[in-house]
């Protein structure tokens, strides 16, 4: 199965693509503190090599054998092959619109129909376990799957006659222009996916307009960012155990110039991983390079020049609301707390001083709820009653999806997985590609719901 679509790296310093004798991609479930700091460049480029000297036609044919095999596999079993035949329409749905872009892989991003085509050429080219940490949910996945669930239980409401030629989707939110409500959530590690990792999000977020959180776990500084950027992102963090690395951390990207602190409060030390477990299984390369030894932040520059001793993850299970209290006091930038997904703690946002609220499950990586995100949105927007703003991630994959959460009262929604997908397929072009698509699909779904401007998405424009 692996022969098949990969082969063997002789070069050392390309061990993490390549294909080891030794299985030794050692991460603990409750922090896998991933960076791949290899030169992706040699694998990357000499890819089409890679594919035992195949022609297309070849590959298509093995692919599809492959596929075939897959739908028997127990490990594709466990990820969701067998929602093609669900007996849930959604889901089937889902599945068929997947199984439709892992047919044929694409060359390039130019060829994309939808971002599940990008996903497909994204599981081909990464390692599979590189692949297990972006896909998996935890435990079964339900609450993974749940996230895209949730939308098909709206469907729109088409209105006819109204003059939709201009379209527009600007926005302003927290006292930042955005030219579109489609954000890109922070994402860890963007160096495990391709080599230019946030440099690559950063300029394509650029040069389509997107505003970008960037991740306390980057593989790239904020300074280094915001300059690819030519404008100062977003800073997610993680607070860590130690208030003093925490204070650093939000120092560091207030001097950067960025205007929003969006703190996570999803993750808890210990989440289990089935999926990303299995992949890593099957993942027989030497990834010690990169992955051993385990010193906290090694490969992090958001933690260097912290004092970091005594802190061995980027969770905190500690964490109360004493932490938002104190973050209020050190620093100027809006605090956005992302990860919240019931009225009772959108109330105590509002007791907290908080300035905007991010429904988030971390994409069904934290908790096995089983909720979707789009399932708790209305309760979270009622809870605040317009007095500051919501915003949405989980499960985002379709312009309609986007409309549909905006209906529900967001102000603004972000992505995880599918500018990865992009990125990890073709670089920044991928990315790009994939934001393009979201926003062209927005934007038909404003115009037969005949809204010209977000302002004209409101409750009546769906229906559950
Ligand atoms: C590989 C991966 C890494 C992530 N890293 C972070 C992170 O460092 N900080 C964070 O707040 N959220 C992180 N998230 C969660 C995303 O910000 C976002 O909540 C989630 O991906 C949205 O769901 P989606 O992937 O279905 O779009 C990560 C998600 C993925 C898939």
């Amino acid at each position: 199965m692996r022969s098949s679509v990969r082969g063997k790296s002789s070069n050392p310093s390309d061990a993490c693509w390549g294909r080891g004798p030794i299985q030794r991609c050692v991460e603990t479930l409750s922090n896998p503190d991933f960076l791949c700091g290899h030169d992706f460049r040699a694998r990357q480029e000499s890819r089409p090599t890679l594919e035992d000297g195949k022609t297309d036609a070849q590959l298509l044919h093995s692919r599809r054998s492959f596929l075939k095999f897959l739908a028997g596999s127990p490990l594709v079993a466990s990820i969701g092959w067998p929602l093609l035949t669900s007996d849930r329409p959604a889901l089937r749905v889902q599945a068929a619109e997947v199984a439709a872009a892992t047919e044929e892989i694409i060359s390039s991003p130019e060829l994309a129909l939808n971002v599940f085509d990008l996903e497909a050429a994204a599981k081909a080219k990464l390692p599979p376990a590189h692949w297990g940490y972006l896909a998996t949910g935890v435990e079964g996945d339900a609450t993974l799957r749940a996230n895209r669930e949730a939308f098909s239980k709206y469907h729109l409401r088409p209105r006819r006659l109204i003059d939709v030629r201009q379209i527009d989707q600007a926005t302003q939110l927290l006292g930042v222009d955005l030219k579109t409500p489609i954000l890109l959530a922070p994402v860890g590690s963007q160096k495990a996916f391709h080599r230019e990792g946030e440099i690559a999000v950063a300029k394509a977020a650029e040069k389509q307009g997107h505003q970008m959180i960037l991740s306390t776990q980057t593989t790239t500084s904020v300074e280094e960012v915001n300059e690819a950027r030519g404008g100062p992102v977003w800073y997610q963090l993680y607070p860590t155990s130690s208030w003093e690395v925490t204070r650093g951390l939000v120092k560091r990207a207030q001097a950067a110039g960025c205007p929003i602190l969006v703190v996570t409060v999803d993750q808890l030390t210990g989440r289990n991983w089935e999926t990303y477990q299995r992949f890593r299984r099957a993942d027989d390369r030497d990834c010690s390079e990169c992955h051993s030894p385990r010193v906290f932040g090694r490969h992090k520059p958001m933690y260097q020049g912290l004092n970091t001793t005594g802190v061995t993850s980027n969770l905190f299970a500690g964490l109360t609301w004493d932490l938002v209290d104190r973050l209020r006091k050190e620093t100027t930038m809006k605090i956005v707390l992302k990860g919240i997904v019931t009225r009772e703690d959108a109330r105590l946002c509002l007791d907290h001083g908080v300035d905007g609220v991010l429904v988030s499950n971390h994409g069904g990586r934290a908790e096995e709820s089983g909720w979707g995100t789009l399932d708790s949105l209305p309760e979270v927007v009622e809870a605040v009653g317009g007095k500051i703003p919501v915003l949405i991630d989980g499960g985002f994959r379709r312009g309609t999806d986007v409309f549909k959460a905006l209906a529900l009262g967001a102000r603004a929604i972000c992505i995880g997985r599918p500018y990865i997908w992009g990125l990890s397929a073709f670089g920044q072009a991928g990315v790009e590609k994939v934001l393009n698509l979201l926003r062209l699909e927005l934007e038909l779904a404003m115009k037969y719901a005949g809204a010209r401007s977000l302002q004209e998405i409101k409750r009546p424009s769906v229906s559950p």
